[in-house]
């Protein structure tokens, strides 16, 4: 199958995005004194969490933005995670504060979510900015939600009028992403399908955009979008590999090969959305340093 689709690059977005980020730290620092501070809390040693904290520090460091990690054993337990997130809503030097999930089981991550000041919730995750976002107060958006737009933009893609078809009901991607594409200043149509949904190329070969973030290598197929639509993968899948020096590799959500032989543009895993996410993220925390300078 031959690739006729445009690679949106989410990393050349993202590199755009956070030399303006950074510039927006050193000028606070030039003129408040402030640098922005983010407290990342991870609990056990889950890989992919570990990695994806690593990479979040490093975005920290590139932009000039504090980082701190908080590192607790998998066995910690509920009460240990909320007073560590006590301390840093009182923490002055701390303007976010992120907890990766998922959480272990035994630890209830609604409990820990809601223990984060919706001022420092640079997530966007706790309920009152989850409502504020859906009513259209201003608000922290979530990250990757957040950074889909903006690559669709990117992508040269008007989304007005346009129809957006939404794989997936997670309260981190798939329910804010439908909110925000329907927000009147984005203006798409949209249609969000997921697990009860009976036959969801009825849906996806309609759709201008689709964007698949099911957790499942394989859930979209060329033969299940339009010629020319824009397809963005959410998916981060670590596949078995011995050939590869980590012993796997990372596949999207969308079967890559034939999606892009029937696509417009898509965005590739790694490099699409991942970037966006870290960006958004770092946006965020500047945004919360701002505003309490
Ligand atoms: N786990 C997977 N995605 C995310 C995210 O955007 N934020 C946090 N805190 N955890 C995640």
């Amino acid at each position: 199958m031959q690739q006729t689709a445009k690679i949106i690059d989410g990393k050349l977005l993202a590199q755009n995005l956070r030399a303006e980020i950074a510039s927006g730290v050193a000028a606070l620092k030039a003129s408040k004194g402030v640098v922005p501070g983010l407290a990342v809390i991870l609990v056990g040693d889950d890989p992919a969490s570990v990695s994806y904290v690593t990479a979040k520090e490093k975005a920290c460091a590139e932009a000039g933005i504090a980082s701190r990690e908080i590192r607790l054993p998998a066995t910690a337990r509920e009460s240990e995670i909320l007073s560590a997130i006590d301390a840093l809503n009182c923490d002055r030097t701390i303007h976010g504060i992120l907890v990766q999930l998922p959480l272990p089981c035994s630890v209830s991550a609604k409990a820990v979510i809601d223990a984060i000041a919706p001022e420092k919730d640079v997530d966007g995750f706790t309920p009152v900015n989850a409502g504020k976002m859906l009513i259209g107060d201003d608000c922290f958006l979530p990250c990757t939600p957040h950074g889909i737009i903006k690559l669709i933009e990117f992508s040269g893609m008007d989304l007005r009028g346009k129809h957006a078809v939404v794989i997936g009901r997670s309260n981190i991607v798939g329910k804010p992403l439908a909110v925000l594409l329907s927000r009147k200043e984005v203006n798409a149509t949209v249609t969000l399908c997921h697990t009860g949904t009976p036959d969801m190329s009825l849906f996806t070969r309609q759709a201008d955009v689709v964007i698949v973030a099911a957790g499942r290598p394989g859930t979209l197929s060329g033969s299940m979008i339009k010629p020319g639509a824009v397809v963005i993968d959410v998916g981060v899948n670590r596949l078995p590999d011995p050939s590869r020096p980590k012993g796997f590799r990372l596949v999207g959500d969308a079967d890559f090969e034939s999606c892009a032989a029937v696509a417009g543009a898509i965005t590739p895993v790694p490099g699409g959305v991942g970037p966006l996410t870290i960006t958004m993220l770092l946006w965020n925390t500047l945004e919360a340093a701002k505003r309490h300078a």
